[in-house]
């Protein structure tokens, strides 16, 4: 019963968030930073340009194969200049190319920025697994707060887990604050993507790329690794559980205790 469900989301949207892939999704996943949101604006201000060129054309198209088929036009007509429209079909597209250009570019600088980040999360892919590190905090014996995250397979799925997404171990971070990640790999590029929160980063050994976002919501976002990185890359799913910044800060709390 998809179509339901695909109902229930169009008709109620704050009732049920698509925070995952799901069956015969179109479209994007709901966003929960900015960034995302701006994503998905500025993807419906091109398509608004799109269907506006495709009508054009397409009727451009049928009009010229109706009138100059050889049935109705049998005698060419020699012409093979027109100033006129040759300004005309340069100067519009570009100035279409302009109207596009300007919120791209800006949302483009946005998501480069980093916003004086609160906490900073490092995300390190391997094959083909993900280890996250806390380095804001440091146990007792003087080590930052570092835990690997392993999909969870088939066979130990419990009932409502998500098959390929979900991870034994998740990313935690507080709504409302803002987020750098630092992304790197140790071995193969990889890539941490998280389509909720408008994030792919590519992890490349030996380099640190940055991303950060601002969660707006609470929620379990997944994504998973976007870089072709050997036969288990489909296989090293990521979890971020945004939560409170109380229970954000009670988990820290276990977790160096733990450690
Ligand atoms: Cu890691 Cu694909």
């Amino acid at each position: 019963m998809w179509y339901l469900s695909v109902a229930m989301c169009v008709l109620t949207p704050s009732l049920a968030f698509a925070d995952a892939a799901q069956p015969w999704q179109l479209s994007f996943q709901d966003p929960a930073t900015p960034i995302m949101q701006g994503i998905i604006d500025l993807h419906h201000d091109i398509m608004f340009f799109l269907v506006f060129i495709i009508v054009f054309v397409m009727w451009m198209m049928m009009r010229t194969m109706y009138h100059f088929h050889h049935s109705r036009n049998p005698m060419p007509e020699k012409i093979v200049h027109g100033t006129t429209i040759e300004v005309a079909w340069t100067v519009t597209p570009s100035l279409i190319l302009v109207a596009i250009a300007i919120p791209s570019f800006a949302l483009l600088y946005s998501m480069d920025e980093i916003v004086d980040p609160a906490i900073t999360l490092k995300a390190i892919g391997h094959q083909w697994y993900w280890t996250y590190e806390y380095s804001d905090y440091t146990t007792s014996d003087e080590e930052s707060l570092v835990y690997d995250s392993y999909m969870i397979p088939d066979d130990d799925l419990e009932q409502g887990q998500l098959r390929l997404l979900e991870v034994d171990n998740r990313v935690v971070l507080p709504v409302n604050t803002h987020v750098r990640v630092i992304v790197t790999a140790a071995d193969v590029l990889h890539s941490w993507a998280v389509p909720s929160l408008g994030v792919k980063c590519d992890a490349v050994p030996g380099r640190l790329n940055q991303a950060s976002f601002y969660i707006q919501r609470e929620g379990v976002f997944y994504g998973q690794c976007s870089e072709l990185c050997g036969v288990n890359h489909g296989f090293m799913p990521i979890v971020v559980e945004a939560v409170q910044l109380d229970d954000y800060l009670s988990w820290v709390a276990n977790k160096l205790e733990d450690a």
